[in-house]
């Protein structure tokens, strides 16, 4: 167990908390605040002890340099508004703006540092660069649950520099939400998993089928693999052919340790695929095997969404990952937001469902059964990292409960 924000005395202290707000920016508005209200339970939490709040994130990969589409100062307009009260922004993350800045707040007060990718050193987890940022507090807390899979200044470096580096709300719930998952989930135990690649998701598949996940129910692009590693035409859909034989260990895995593994029995294809903006590509729902050369799948049919949703039924555990299929383009939302609908069903019927991936999630939303689900995690990278047994650097590095 990590030592928590609630173990501190945070009165009258500089507190950091290391938050994920990389989130989507249009026109210099937030796009989806998921992110940020995620984190609100920390940061309210440490204004009502008396902290002095210092919020400090990534946004983008702006590669070390200043870019100004990525920088933060959207999001503490946004954040104000949620919070109900000012934040202060620091126009730079370490050097004399921020130390200024810090050092004119008063119990309570919140303050958005910009962007630490605009250094170079983050991504580096830089030495200096962590003293540098540890040098602006008393104490240490990572929210930053999206991005605990990274080893950087902010998430893993700086730990060494202060006296005491715990967890936040959202931290905490993550890891007890997903631990869960991992150690001991309930039966029938039933992870859905999409996207495009197999690749992103093959040490996540392997730890699931050494879990005994009891059915694995597989979507999105990366469907295709497998059925070209079988010998199905897929057309031009979109294929890693460098892993055919990784597609084809996993169904033998799968099958020695009796986990069932769905794959589409339909999908939706379109005949050339050229997205021209504004207009809708024409598209037809045909059976896996009818797919011909030309055709290139963009979605799960809805057949297969029904035998999917078939499956889930008496789950007591889900998990999800990843859309199934071009989520993003209208039509081909359709299938992600059928399974959406399916595993909020499966949770009104006591299964605990665990909903993470930005596409997947955006789903939920746009279903309109939030509420309905169990816990949405905020990580991407992360969720898929932690459910694959790895040790997050930014978890590992906070101090030990006793
Ligand atoms: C995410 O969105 O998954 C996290 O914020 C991490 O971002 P990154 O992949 O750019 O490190």
């Amino acid at each position: 167990m990590k030592l928590s924000i609630k173990d501190l005395n945070l009165k009258d202290k500089r507190v950091f908390v290391r938050v994920d707000f990389n989130v989507p920016i249009k026109d210099g508005k937030v796009e989806d605040d998921t992110r940020i209200r995620a984190a609100l339970p920390t940061i309210q939490y440490a204004i009502s002890e008396g902290g002095r709040v210092i919020l400090a994130s990534h946004l983008g990969r702006p590669k070390g340099e200043r870019v100004e589409k990525y920088s933060l100062r959207p999001v503490a307009e946004h954040l104000s508004e949620l919070l109900g009260k000012p934040v202060a922004f620091a126009e730079d993350c370490v050097g004399e703006e921020a130390r200024s800045k810090v050092e004119a707040m008063s119990d309570g007060d919140v303050l958005l540092l910009e962007n630490l990718r605009f250094h170079s050193e983050e991504e580096k987890n830089d030495d200096e660069f962590a003293r540098r940022l540890a040098s602006l507090c008393d104490v240490y807390v990572n929210d930053a649950f999206g991005t605990a899979h990274r080893a950087h200044a902010s998430t893993a470096g700086i730990t060494k520099y202060v006296k005491q580096a715990v967890a936040g709300l959202l931290m905490e719930k993550e890891l007890e939400y997903l631990g869960r998952v991992i150690h001991n989930p309930k039966h029938p135990f039933i992870a859905i998993l999409g996207g495009a690649k197999v690749s992103d998701k093959l040490p996540v598949i392997n730890a699931l089928i050494e879990r005994k996940v009891d059915k694995l129910l597989i979507g999105g692009a990366m469907a295709y693999t497998f059925f070209k590693a079988e010998g199905f035409t897929v057309g031009k859909s979109l294929v890693e052919n460098d892993k055919l034989e990784a597609a084809r260990a996993i169904r033998r895995r799968a099958e020695d340790a009796g986990v069932e593994l769905l794959l589409p029995t339909d999908h939706q294809v379109v005949d050339s695929y050229e997205p021209i903006k504004g207009q809708e590509p024409v598209s037809k729902t045909i059976p896996i095997e009818f797919t011909n050369l030309g055709h290139v799948g963009l979605d799960i049919g809805p057949e297969t969404v029904a035998i999917f949703s078939k499956a889930l039924e008496g789950a007591k555990t889900i998990i999800w990952n990843g859309p199934m299929g071009v989520f993003e383009e209208k039509p081909f939302d359709q299938g992600t937001i059928g399974i959406a609908r399916a595993v909020a069903d499966a949770a009104d019927k006591g299964a605990t469902v665990i909903v993470g991936g930005g596409d997947s999630v955006s789903a939920i939303h746009q279903a309109g059964v939030a509420d309905r689900i169990t816990h949405i995690s905020t990580g991407g990278g992360a969720t898929l990292e932690f459910l694959a047994g790895d040790e997050l650097p930014g978890v590992a590095a906070l101090n030990d409960k006793n």
